[in-house]
């Protein structure tokens, strides 16, 4: 082969990998950020990263554009692999025309969204973009339209996980969203509209930060699912996340060895719930003392923390976990809880991880802000969501379980393929201090004592009614069992769920109440 084509093979790749030129590449390090190819690097497993289209070149002739260079068009794509298994990658450039979204750029996304799509692997997309190339007008709009479109066929498919090191502002927002989960970096940002708009509209002054930063969407709005303190750290919470998963709906999760024993009993689960129905502990410790290694992997675990979300794996099996945490609003299931939990359970039943349900809830947040802000169309997302659901269930309440938040956290009546109690559980349609209140008022206020009166009611209420034996009588609990058997009894009720298969009516979707 002549020297000259291979010379030339040579510097058109070194263009494209010389980005957009050491000044704006040693700005990006300033801002403590790695340019995209390092990104994909650090992410990927060593030497896996196969890199595409990286001689594609822009269109537009507008405003000067005839003469921009931009090298690989603003965005590094291809493949590799994490932890050994395929997945497909974008990382926006910033150093080339600020990742600007153009026609071409928006093609090369499309290209891999397409190959993931076809080969059933997971998607990444590494987000820091000023948003649509202000130059390229209509086509570039047209080009996030194709990757919403895309974003959306793909959705319960393969598994999406969008990537915010950098702005990601404007519309550009909504490919994340789409996504299944949203990881953000401190530093990062994304809004519908930044500061200096909403402050010529409405005159309110925000910095960029408070107003679309990595804690406000993991905290506040609910749009991220995790948050890092560094690019690295970010990485590695996407690797442990894809060990979690099956690279697409018709697979499921990787087995995973564990040393820990399957029968490990654990007497300490015994006294873990305050013996006082109201007083808190805290949901992570039954859940870290049943799972394997005692390893839990929260999402968006600074989100409606009144209900905790996440994977862990059970004798070595990837379970997708809801759990009430008394630590906070007692546990009550409200707006924000609802939408996570919803959002979560779906997810896990996409892509065939069983679900284990953690139970202690007093009912439905009260108050008029809940009320006026929908809480019954939320609150329904939880029953929908859980009926939907084909893939294993398995339900454990271990101490209150009151009225519709009974219902709403995997009852049998929703489709719980297994329910155990703990001892100690209260079943209901209420709290026993709620229903002497209701059922026994005409002895109360005629009783010459009404407080001895109301208390006798409570603990007669409570010893009749307030305990699994009936629920268990009727079989809406399949056995109460001892605590410190949890681990076990989990894991082999997940086994013998795992041939599990259950049909739905044929339909072109439902309807959930979103
Ligand atoms: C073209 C852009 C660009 C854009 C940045 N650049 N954004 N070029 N279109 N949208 C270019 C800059 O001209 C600059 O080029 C380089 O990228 C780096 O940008 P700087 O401004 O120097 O960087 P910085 O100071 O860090 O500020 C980053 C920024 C700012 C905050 C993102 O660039 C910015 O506000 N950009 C515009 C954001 C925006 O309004 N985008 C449109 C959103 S609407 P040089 O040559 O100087 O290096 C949208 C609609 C999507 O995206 C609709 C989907 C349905």
């Amino acid at each position: 082969m002549a020297k000259d084509v291979l010379a030339e093979l040579a510097a058109r790749r070194s263009q494209v990998e010389a980005a957009g030129g050491e000044k704006r590449i040693a700005k990006q390090h300033q801002m403590g950020k790695l340019t995209a190819r390092e990104r994909i690097l650090r992410l990927l497993d060593a030497g896996s990263f196969v890199e595409l289209d990286m001689h594609v070149k822009h269109r537009c002739t507008e405003f000067g554009m005839e003469d921009v260079e931009a090298p690989g068009e603003g965005v590094v794509t291809g493949y590799g692999t994490v932890g050994g298994r395929l997945v497909y990658v974008f990382a926006q450039d910033f150093t080339v025309i600020g990742g600007s979204l153009g026609e071409m750029h928006a093609k090369k996304i499309t290209k891999v969204m397409d190959l993931a799509l076809k080969m059933g692997a997971p998607l990444i997309g590494i987000n820091d973009s000023g948003g649509a190339r202000i130059q390229e007008g209509v086509d570039a709009l047209s080009g996030y339209g194709q990757i919403f479109y895309r974003n959306t066929i793909a959705s319960g498919v393969i598994p999406q996980l969008s990537v915010i090191m950098g702005p990601c502002a404007g519309g550009a927002v909504y490919s994340p969203a789409l996504t299944d989960f949203v990881f953000m970096v401190q530093g990062a940002n994304m809004f519908i509209t930044g500061p200096q708009v909403i402050k010529a509209v409405t005159g309110e002054e925000v910095s960029p930060e408070e107003l679309g930063g990595a804690r406000t969407h993991n905290q506040t709005s609910g749009v991220a699912h995790f948050m890092a303190g560094s690019e690295d750290e970010c990485f590695e919470q996407v690797r442990t996340l894809l060990s979690y998963l099956p690279s697409n709906n018709l697979e499921t999760a990787p087995r995973v060895d564990t040393q820990d024993p399957v029968a490990r009993a654990d007497e300490a689960l015994r006294n873990i719930v305050p013996p006082e129905s109201n007083r808190a502990y805290e949901m992570r410790d039954v859940i870290t003392r049943v799972v394997d290694d005692g390893v839990f992997f929260e999402t968006q675990a600074l989100y409606a923390p009144n209900i905790l979300t996440g994977f862990a794996r059970l004798n070595g099996y990837s379970i997708g976990i809801i759990a009430n945490q008394p630590r906070v609003l007692a546990g009550c299931l409200d707006i924000n809880a609802s939408d996570k939990a919803a959002r979560f359970i779906r997810f896990c039943d996409a892509f065939n991880i069983p679900i284990v349900n953690f139970v202690d809830v007093p009912g439905f947040l009260p108050g008029t802000n809940q009320e006026y802000g929908g809480i019954i169309r939320h609150g329904a997302k939880m029953l929908y969501a859980y009926s939907e659901a084909t893939v294993p269930k398995i339900t454990l309440i271990i101490r209150k379980s009151y009225g519709g938040a009974y219902l709403a956290m995997c009852s049998r009546d929703l489709g719980a393929d297994q329910v155990f109690a703990w001892p100690g559980a209260e079943i209901a349609v209420m709290g026993p201090e709620g229903a002497a209140n209701i059922i026994f008022r005409k002895e109360i206020e005629g009783s010459e004592d009404p407080q001895a009166t109301r208390q006798e009611k409570i603990a007669e209420y409570r010893e009749r009614f307030a305990n699994p034996y009936i629920a268990a009588a009727r079989g809406y609990v399949d056995d109460v069992i001892d605590p410190m058997e949890t681990r076990s009894r989990l894991a082999c009720a997940l086994e013998m769920l795992s041939s599990k298969r259950e049909d739905r009516p044929a339909k072109k979707h439902g309807n959930i109440p979103v």
